[in-house]
């Protein structure tokens, strides 16, 4: 019976499959990372060798169910609710004010998109915020949130919205008690919030999904092209700018920039944060 270690040319040719069909990319510094998220799998399909499995993830007729299964052990989902502050300011007072103030001229519609959500926490912060504008009457009405990513368990996971105190460190308590139901170590978030929300399993790199995304006015897409090579940052953006009204925004990782891989934005300065308009 072969055994559970990854050859260096398996570890290869995995990882190259894994970038071509998701972007996502695993240096040689990760294969003990992959190694040990595909035994794991193995063990579940019951195959004794990584040989096996390359075979099924290249050839076999189960090959795009499997590669959902492979994402789902692979990804990295480190999320949480209220993720970094400043950018979410930038977006309530500097952002969305701006696009609104343009709406005034006509146009009754605000198309969110969260690209990469996990298990989402990020397009229901960006729900809470904008029903509290509703609340103050800033709009009247009914944004669009589109959130997807390539791990249908983590669509799973946020179609169910109930999360683990760790998820809520940097949520302020007024949203906590307005939003949330607060059931032994959990917290549940309201209806109100989760029809705002609609789910969706999508890899960001395949270009006949992505190219359904129109119209959009705001793109969040944080923490995500940290785990992309260069080319496939470089197709993302580009899709990204497609798929972006004029004078529609990109919010990207704090620690991620587009240098390098974009010129088309306009760089704009907010207090601590950095957001991406298309002019
Ligand atoms: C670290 S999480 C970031 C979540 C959230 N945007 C945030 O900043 O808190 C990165 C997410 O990107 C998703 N992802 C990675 N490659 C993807 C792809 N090709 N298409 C869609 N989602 C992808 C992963 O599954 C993971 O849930």
């Amino acid at each position: 019976m072969s055994s559970l270690t990854l050859s260096d040319e398996k570890f290869k040719q995995i990882r190259d499959l894994i970038y071509e069909e998701s972007g996502m990319y695993f240096a040689n510094t990760k294969k003990y990372l992959l190694e040990n998220r595909l035994s794991k799998r193995l063990e579940e399909v019951q195959l004794s060798s990584f040989d096996e499995y390359y075979y099924l993830l290249k050839y076999s007729a189960k090959r795009k169910e499997e590669l959902s299964r492979l994402f789902d052990q692979v990804t990295i989902n480190e999320t949480s609710f209220f993720r970094d502050m400043p950018q979410l300011q930038a977006f309530e007072k500097e952002v969305i004010p701006e696009i609104l103030k343009r709406k005034d001229r006509g146009g009754q519609e605000l198309r969110i998109w969260s690209a990469g959500c996990s298990s989402g926490q990020e397009p229901y912060t960006l729900a809470m915020i904008l029903k509290e504008l509703m609340e103050t009457k800033a709009f009247k009405f009914v944004p669009e949130i589109m959130a997807n990513d390539i791990s249908g368990a983590m669509i799973l996971e946020a179609e169910r919205g109930v999360y683990m105190d760790y998820y809520l460190r940097n949520t302020p308590d007024y949203y906590k008690s307005k939003y949330f139901t607060h059931k032994g170590e959990t917290y549940i978030i309201s209806d109100a919030i989760k029809l705002m929300v609609k789910f969706s399993i999508m890899n960001l790199l395949d270009e006949e999904k992505v190219g359904t995304m129109k119209n959009i006015d705001v793109i969040f897409c944080r923490n995500v092209l940290i785990y992309f090579a260069e080319e496939a940052k470089k197709k993302l953006i580009e899709t990204f700018y497609e798929a972006l009204k004029p004078g529609g925004y990109l919010f990207i990782g704090h620690s991620e920039s587009l240098h390098s891989i974009s010129r088309a934005f306009k760089l704009m300065l907010f207090p601590n944060a950095i957001v991406y308009k298309k002019e």
